[in-house]
């Protein structure tokens, strides 16, 4: 059926029919959803209950409705991006389609298709990146192989929800134009062509409204504008109002029973005529239609065992999304003929821990780490060691301020590495301490990334959680020795919510405490409030210093979302190398080859206080490349990062992105070469953080305004003339090609044509890209077309690549109170990326 229940009269009849059998109780019900881990309404009498699973990268299941507690851990959807096929966009629709209803859901609250406005934005990972033709042609097809299982999906989040600092209130003021032209296509295209029964309302306000009471944009825009005839979800408790939400157009209420503002206040909404029966009716109509429509009546839902095995689709999306970034004298790939030693270094190389975190994240079905991918194909013919280099990363890391002090600096009187932590469930460290034990480091955030049961944070699982038995009000002590790795001047820094004292031997260095502001709204969740402090120090090289932190949790937001934050930071002097890097040094001097993984912590909650490599990451590489002329750093980032400290020193980078569970085979395939990289960057990767165009960010006082316009990602970087590290569209191949022959063919159609050959020694993929200048300057030159190619080598294609000026991608309008053609001359750019335009013609759209 798929997108034919929005304008089927077998369902509206079948809807008019079940309607009318329900009381007004039954319809309160059905639109006053709860949620707690995927249960929801009560089965009304010919209703099945909506089991609603998280899963943007794959099903994370709810117990209420399944008794599977992993499913297929799929490549970050940025990965998915960065493959621009439509193809395999739809094998990861199936697959979540699949596994959705395998696990008893039938709601799936996915895609979501935010676009990156700021790579530091937290849930960058969950969309598709920066420009939105290509977030429509991959959500299209996702959605529709979704819905083919009878599984609802749940385009999010609607809309401007471009960043997770203060994501429950942030005022987002945008422009028409920029929302009609860069924000709004994606859910156009998904919700038009591939028929989304479903969209959840965001939690920020859109020019000044909540997005959930904003008829603006639930009626107006939603409904009028892009016909969208399904049901609108709010996020998790992010409805404010009863009749307002309701009139605006919110239908379906995601939130816990005790949060609800509707239930018995909508009741009494509807019976003093706040809201109208017809409102109400037409609420629960358009949450029928696509239930009926999508054949959930019938179906139900099953609670089947999850036996099929996906992985070979998540590691066919793994191997087609990475992003060869640098190859100095093919230097990838590997030959196992050549190399008779391989160092992998990295803290999470030998785990599955790399992915995006929130309600995001997946518990894999199983687990191939890079470690264990290189060992598996390499064989016994070559040797292959592991070092970690740093320490394990954890939510820590998106706290502001420097890198945490290492652990193996830290030492105890009798030679075992890190600090004694004692926690006292009170503020003043007075009676017996609850816990105490030996931590590695001093580096956490608490709350949202540390619900119990909760599997939320994409830390690594090396890391231990923080003890259960801490309660949120807590005091907490950590002493140890320092040792310092070399002589010079150290800064040493806390970076705390709460207040914190820090005694190098014995004398008080710093004393921190923060003045978080006080947020009406309890569940605000900022993280940027914690306090920083630094101090220098000359230290001597090998001596212990006694060290002891004092921390108390005395802040008054604390609440389940914003929890205890600290860390206890440093700068070392240049060149510092930790005993851990130094081991990772060694044995990269002595490999025929370094791999070098490394990775962020990016998250639903925060975002990321900067584009740096947390850890000592970039460091590491530094260090590492300087002995092994062959290294290979690999990225697992879901997002853009600044590489420009070891850019130049290192010979091949591979963006591995979030890569799922397949990951460390996919790693390996392309290293050796069994898979020809193919992967184009959906997202820019900036030079460093002062080299990206001028964004308001993160706002002032609770309020941004999209100034920029539609300048956001290329765009900006166009309209500022700056240079990228690795531009939008980028990415390389193990062969080459050669683009040639631009002919511009109009019809009814217009025809981009041009011949595309592998002029290298391997069959490989080529994304061939079509940019379009407007006349005048009418709009920033835009991605309006794609090829994915697969040729052979000496192979050579006449690639064709339409332009529908009357399809949803309207390439010859713009949004001037409603959409407008621009008749006149464009510039037709072809070429590999959007800053390597090879081929050049013009085109007349005339009346
Ligand atoms: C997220 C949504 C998610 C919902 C339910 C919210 O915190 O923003 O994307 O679907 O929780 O888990």
């Amino acid at each position: 059926m798929n997108s034919d229940w929005q304008n089927s009269s077998l369902v509206a009849e079948q809807v008019k029919i079940l309607l009318e059998q329900l009381s007004l109780e039954d319809k309160i019900r059905l639109v006053s959803g709860q949620f707690i881990r995927g249960s929801t309404v009560k089965p009304l009498s010919d209703l099945p209950l909506f089991n609603m699973a998280d899963g943007p990268a794959g099903i994370r299941t709810s117990p209420d409705a399944t008794t599977a507690t992993s499913s297929t851990a799929l490549p970050a959807p940025i990965a998915l991006a960065a493959t621009w096929s439509t193809e395999l966009a739809t094998k990861y629709g199936h697959l979540l389609g699949l596994e959705a209803k395998l696990t008893g859901h039938n709601v799936l609250l996915g895609p979501a298709i935010d676009l990156a406005r700021t790579p530091l934005a937290g849930r960058t990972f969950e969309s598709f990146g920066e420009d939105p033709l290509l977030q429509s042609r991959m959500v299209v097809p996702e959605v529709q192989a979704i819905q083919a299982h009878g599984v609802q999906a749940s385009l999010k989040h609607f809309i401007v929800n471009n960043q997770e600092h203060d994501r429950n209130s942030i005022n987002v003021m945008v422009d028409q134009r920029s929302l009609f032209e860069i924000y709004l296509p994606p859910f156009e295209a998904a919700i038009r062509l591939g028929g989304a029964a479903s969209v959840m309302a965001s939690y920020n306000r859109v020019n000044d409204q909540f997005a959930c009471d904003n008829q603006d944009i639930l009626s107006k825009i939603l409904r009028d504008q892009l016909g969208f005839r399904g049901w609108v979800i709010s996020d998790f408790l992010a409805n404010h109002s009863t009749a307002k939400s309701a009139n605006a157009g919110l239908d379906w209420e995601l939130t816990m029973p005790h949060a609800s503002q509707w239930r018995s206040h909508l009741l009494e909404a509807v019976k003093n005529a706040e809201v109208s029966l017809e409102t109400l009716n037409e609420m629960v109509r358009r949450i029928l239609r696509p239930t009926i429509g999508l054949g959930m009546l019938e179906s139900g839902f099953e609670q089947l065992i999850l036996t099929h095995d996906h992985a070979a689709v998540a590691l066919e999306i793994a191997e087609q999304s990475m992003v060869l970034l640098k190859n100095v004298n093919h230097l990838l790939p590997l030959s196992t003929d050549k190399i008779k030693s391989i160092a992998v270094i990295g803290a999470d190389a030998d785990t599955v821990s790399a992915a995006g975190g929130g309600s995001a994240l997946v518990q894999p079905l199983r687990e191939i780490s890079v470690l264990d991918g290189i060992k598996t194909r390499v064989g016994s013919g070559v040797k292959v060691l592991y070092a970690a280099g740093t320490d394990a990363i954890g939510a820590g890391v998106l706290l502001h301020g420097d890198n945490c002090i290492p652990s193996s600096v830290l030492k105890q009187a009798d030679g075992r590495q890190g600090l004694l932590a004692q926690y006292w469930n009170n503020l003043d460290s007075t009676g017996e301490p609850v816990i105490t034990r030996i931590e590695p480091n001093i580096e956490f955030i608490r709350g949202f990334f540390d619900f119990p049961g909760f599997q939320i944070s994409a830390a690594s699982h090396h890391l231990e959680f923080f003890p259960m038995a801490v309660e949120p009000i807590f005091s907490a002590c950590w002493t140890g020795f320092f040792i310092p790795p070399m002589t010079g001047e150290y800064a040493l820094s806390i970076t705390c919510a709460g207040r914190a004292k820090l005694f190098i031997d014995q004398e008080r260095l710093l004393e921190v405490q923060s003045q978080l502001k006080l947020h009406a709204d309890a569940l605000h969740w900022d993280g940027s409030g914690a306090a920083f402090q630094s101090q220098t120090m000359q230290l001597i090289a090998g001596q212990k210093y006694a060290i002891r932190l004092e921390y108390a949790s005395d802040f008054p937001e604390l609440c389940m979302l914003y929890g205890a934050q600290l860390r206890l930071g440093w700068q070392p002097p240049k060149g510092t190398l930790t005993p851990k890097m130094q081991q990772a040094v060694d044995l990269a001097r002595v490999s025929d080859v370094a791999v070098v993984v490394v990775r962020t912590f990016e998250s639903e909650g925060l975002d990321r206080p900067n584009l740096r490599l947390p850890s000592g990451q970039n460091e590491l590489i530094e260090a590492v490349s300087r002995v092994n002329p062959k290294t290979i750093v690999v990225l697992m980032t879901g997002s853009s990062v600044d590489v420009s400290n070891w850019e130049s020193t290192v010979p091949a980078i591979l963006e591995a992105w979030y890569a799922g569970q397949e990951q460390g085979s996919a790693v390996a395939r392309i290293l050796f070469g069994d898979v020809v990289p193919s992967g184009k960057l959906p997202i820019t990767f900036p030079r460093s953080q002062d080299q990206m165009p001028p964004l308001e960010y993160p706002g002032v006082d609770g309020q941004i305004t999209y100034a920029e316009g539609l300048n956001i990602g290329y765009r900006g970087y166009d309209q500022h003339n700056i240079e990228p590290m690795y531009p939008f569209g980028f990415g390389l191949s193990y062969t080459s090609f050669s683009y040639s022959n631009l002919e511009v063919l109009q019809d009814t159609l217009v025809t981009i044509q041009f011949d595309l050959e592998n002029t290298g020694a391997y069959t490989g993929i080529e994304i061939a890209q079509l940019y379009l200048e407007m006349p005048d300057n009418q709009a920033p030159k835009k991605l309006a077309g794609l090829a994915r190619v697969c040729l052979q080598p000496q192979e050579k294609q006449t690639v064709c690549i339409c332009l529908d000026a009357d399809s949803l991608e309207r390439p010859f309008s713009i949004w001037d109170d409603g959409w407008k053609r621009v008749f006149g001359q464009y510039r037709i750019l072809v070429g590999a990326s959007s800053r390597d335009i090879l081929l050049e013609g013009i085109l007349v759209v005339s009346p």
